[in-house]
């Protein structure tokens, strides 16, 4: 494992030299599947697989659960060997932002709505921290998941808008047996909770339904999606948005592939989903 920017510099500059492709996966720790299969679509295309785990603090607001967010990295450790990542990047909060750093990453735009209208500052955060983490290894391909929807189309564009030089891999979202989106987070659930997080994804099926019925009216849709929250007392809806994937747009009606996205409180834990929603094709 590598804590200092320095040391992983030099060993990355060697393994460059000889050739190899670097691939980074951002995480924050508190590894599940979803996780792991980033750095599995990694090594699949890279010579040396970098795995970074930092708990950002500037991407929580105060309040949030930067302090309880689960941190366990003897059990990463052990979790990543299994997937055989080469290196582990962990490094302290200061080695990340030296003392007095005052810059930030700013995408616009589609940074406002949804997570960022309820979550104002967070984007920000996190720009800055994959930027920052894109200066430290220098990477060939970077890979992130598609469960934070915004935050993988955000740095995109932050990727495009900066032009910077490595490829973005957005990979799918892995679900519990049940359909619960893996996440982090989850591990603060209890067992009713567990239970009732399940209607954020009820809520994206059922969206799937009515287009299969070709029902392709956004807001009779999305009406349907909130109802399904009625019938849950333990979530309380943030939004549900049916959505085209580059702007971050609200669809009137479905004619090409949209992207459902749902946000929602369970207990005191926010959770987030989404599924591509997509047109049955018309016969003639
Ligand atoms: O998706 C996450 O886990 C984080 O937002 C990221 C990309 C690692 C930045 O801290």
């Amino acid at each position: 494992m590598i804590s200092t920017i320095a040391e992983l510099r030099s060993f990355l500059a060697k393994a460059r030299s000889e050739g190899k492709q670097i691939g980074l996966v951002p995480t924050m720790g508190a590894l599940h599947k979803g996780h792991l299969s980033l750095v599995e679509a990694c090594r699949e295309e890279c010579d040396l697989s970098v795995v970074s785990i930092f708990v950002n603090p500037t991407q929580f607001a105060p309040g949030e659960d930067f302090e309880k967010y689960p941190r366990t990295l003897d059990s990463d450790r052990e979790k990543l060997a299994t997937v055989e990542a080469d290196v582990i990047f962990a490094p302290s909060t200061e080695e990340v932002y030296p003392p007095g750093s005052s810059t930030t990453v700013h995408v616009a735009g589609l940074t406002e709505r949804w997570e960022g209208a309820t979550r104002p500052t967070h984007f920000d955060g996190v720009t800055t921290v994959v930027m920052k983490l894109f200066q430290m290894v220098q990477p060939d391909r970077a890979y992130f998941g598609q469960k934070d929807f915004q935050q993988a189309q955000i740095l995109l564009k932050m990727v495009r808008d900066l032009n910077l030089p490595l490829q973005m891999r957005i990979c799918p979202i892995v679900r519990e047996a049940d359909g619960l989106a893996m996440s982090s987070r989850n591990a603060y659930l209890s067992t009713e909770e567990r239970r009732a997080s399940l209607v954020l994804y009820k809520s994206l099926q059922l969206a799937e339904r009515f287009l299969a019925e070709g029902i392709l009216d956004a807001d009779r849709i999305r009406l349907a999606m909130e109802a399904e929250f009625s019938s849950e007392p333990l979530a309380k809806l943030d939004y549900v948005a049916l959505l085209e994937a580059e702007t971050l747009n609200e669809v009137d009606e479905i004619q090409s592939p949209v992207i459902a996205l749902v946000a929602a409180w369970v207990g005191k834990t926010r959770l987030i989903d989404n599924l591509w929603l997509r047109p049955a094709p018309t016969t003639s």
